[in-house]
């Protein structure tokens, strides 16, 4: 591939600014200064630097983000800030897009990447992929709540799959409940209707894991990290099951 575009796709900078830095000869291809951005090089064999610093080529980029509340999980948005301004400018470059979306006021976990097929896989109703959260609820859960969800709650347009609801604690002093909600599908709002349905509050959400990936303990409120190698290969385990799952249909 050419060598402008393989320091574009590695987020040094726009076209025009790689070009910049290759005639400051900023960029070594196998040790050796190179200034034109024409040059072919061999993405899987030649050693790139820029600024002495070696670059590996990714297509694919995945960032698992903490959300914070009051932040939108879409790429772009008029009023308010986005996930996206909380990544860095490699994921702006590579139009990562988040993996289903968290309401404005909920937080947690949330996976970002630009593999489509992947992110199709993970949303695919078909593939159930389980998500966790933990919810805040104003009013007490109970048992006769648990067997609605494990039964499947009616929401006014969809009847729900059957899903968990664990109690966590209750307050019986101030009538508050802390419960974990297991779920397989993405409709809009739909831990909340959920709860709604049983005639209680969610007051505070939470995603705490989604598949096989989990909310690291350490990973603050409104940080971000690239998802580790176990962390890739145990969701590209996933999709690739679906992948296959599809093509066998077909
Ligand atoms: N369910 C909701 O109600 N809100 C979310 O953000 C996610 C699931």
């Amino acid at each position: 591939m050419r060598l402008d575009k393989f320091l574009v796709d590695c987020g040094v900078g726009s076209r025009s600014q790689v070009k910049t830095f290759l005639k400051k000869k900023q960029v070594t291809v196998n040790g050796q200064v190179e200034t034109s951005p024409k040059t072919q090089i061999d993405e899987n064999q030649d050693q790139i630097a820029f600024q002495g610093q070696a670059l590996t080529h990714e297509t694919f980029v995945y960032y698992l983000l903490n959300k914070p509340q009051g932040v939108i999980s879409a790429t772009e948005d008029a009023r308010h800030k986005t996930v996206l301004d909380l990544l860095d400018d490699t994921a702006r470059h590579k139009q990562v897009f988040p993996v289903g979306r968290l309401d404005i006021d909920t937080h947690g976990l949330l996976l970002l990447t630009n593999n489509g097929d992947l992110a199709h896989a993970m949303l695919s109703p078909k593939k159930h992929v389980d998500k966790i959260y933990q919810a805040k609820v104003d009013g007490i859960m109970d048992q006769e709540d648990i067997l609605a969800f494990e039964k499947g709650i009616e929401l006014k347009d969809h009847t729900c799959q059957p899903a968990k609801l664990e109690i966590v604690s209750v307050d019986r002093a101030v009538g508050t409940s802390l419960v974990q909600i297991t779920i397989a599908e993405g409709k809009f709002h739909q831990v909340k209707r959920m709860v709604a349905a049983c005639g209680k509050e969610v007051t505070e959400l939470q995603r705490l894991s989604m598949g096989p990936l989990s909310l690291p303990n350490d990973l603050e409120v409104g940080a971000w990290r690239r998802l580790t190698e176990e962390e890739l290969e145990a969701l590209t385990a996933v999709s690739y099951t679906h992948l296959r799952a599809h093509e066998t249909a077909a």
